[in-house]
């Protein structure tokens, strides 16, 4: 019996940091309402010229050194996010290119906001347990900066920019690696969590820009209490398909948007906070990369041991949201 083994990561985040206290000077805020209805004490923001496909590259290449393999190796790259350098082509073709993996290679975007990432594990796995590849690369880039209204202080202070990727490959050992996931999305709750204007619906025009409807908009105390049920529904079901208990699992890296969520899903799920990895209050919320980004500290600090299982779990604009259990 085959598995997938996650053989890399790394991550990758602008160097210009924005506080809460430069925050407030921009919005009718203050770091104290900030960190204490969501956690988040500073974002990093890229630069002008710095796009979606260039933080990708960043993390993309640091996974690779991880991992000891070649771009020229990898067959399939998914690039998970929702501000894509372009619309079209896709940003993975942009990061092939300029990664030097080869003409050959499957290289596609996959669009599932904030659970993108734990999607594209989903399709990297299933492709490479088939054999008809041999290597992927998997990214979640986010330059959120781009789409968020800077004067609009209910979205501004959540969000920020980053990126990170793993290297998956098919090992002749059963057991390890990943071990599971558990997908789904409710379209019925789209508008929740969305950009108006842009796309086909509503291409871009004067009346568009004037109406702010190229920056995302969010109902955020209903998208908070939908995520707290979902990811601790998936959260669950994932544990008690493979016979495990939430006891067994020794680290949960969830969706990084607020901590106020992330206590919610521990307490639901009856696990202490030190069970789960946070790193919002550095980062916000970078969409499809918070979930990367978290692994790769986690490991470099040493918090995920070989034989560990690690339970990944996520929701997003959608409204999406999933579960996939990793065993070390
Ligand atoms: N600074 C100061 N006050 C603010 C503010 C800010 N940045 N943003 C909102 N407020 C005000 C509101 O206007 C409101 O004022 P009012 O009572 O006079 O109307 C008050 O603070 C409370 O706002 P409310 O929306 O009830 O706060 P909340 O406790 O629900 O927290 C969120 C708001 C957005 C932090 C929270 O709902 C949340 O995190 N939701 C989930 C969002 C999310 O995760 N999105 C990403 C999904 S991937």
């Amino acid at each position: 019996m085959a598995s997938v083994i996650i053989a890399g990561v790394g991550s990758y985040v602008p160097t210009k940091i924005l506080t809460n206290e430069d925050l407030a000077k921009l919005v009718d805020t203050s770091d104290e309402w900030i960190v204490s209805r969501s956690g988040i004490k500073e974002r990093h923001i890229a630069a002008d010229d710095e796009a979606t496909s260039d933080m990708a590259i960043k993390c993309a290449q640091a996974a690779l050194l991880d991992a000891g393999i070649k771009a020229e190796e990898i067959d399939l790259l998914i690039v998970a996010t929702c501000t894509p350098d372009y619309l079209l082509p896709s940003t993975a073709c942009v990061v092939q290119h300029q990664l030097g993996v080869l003409p050959h290679a499957t290289c596609f975007d996959i669009s599932a906001a904030c659970s993108g990432f734990l999607y594209a594990l989903e399709i990297a796995y299933g492709q490479l347990l088939t054999g008809r590849y041999k290597c992927a690369l998997i990214v979640g880039s986010e330059k959120l900066s781009s789409i968020i209204d800077w004067s609009d202080r209910t979205t501004c202070v959540l969000f920020g920019d980053g990126a990170g990727a793993a290297v998956l490959k098919k090992v002749d050992q059963p057991g390890i690696g990943i071990i599971g996931s558990d997908l789904g999305a409710d379209g019925a709750m789209r508008e929740l969590l969305y950009m108006p204007a842009g796309g086909s619906r509503c291409p871009a025009s004067p009346q568009t820009i004037a109406n702010k409807d190229h920056f995302l908009r969010m109902k955020g105390k209903e998208v908070f209490k939908h995520a707290v049920r979902v990811m601790e529904k998936v959260a669950r079901e994932m544990v008690e398909q493979h016979h495990l208990t939430l006891d067994q699992i020794n680290l949960v890296i969830p969706h990084q948007a607020n901590i106020r969520i992330i206590e919610a899903l521990a307490s639901n799920l009856g696990l202490p906070l030190e069970r789960f990895y946070i790193n919002l209050d550095r980062y916000g919320n970078t969409s499809a990369a918070t979930i990367p980004i978290a692994l790769d500290e986690a490991r470099r600090a040493g918090k995920i041991k070989p034989g560990d299982y690690t339970l990944l779990v996520a929701f997003g604009a959608g409204l999406t949201y999933g579960s996939t259990l990793i065993r070390w």
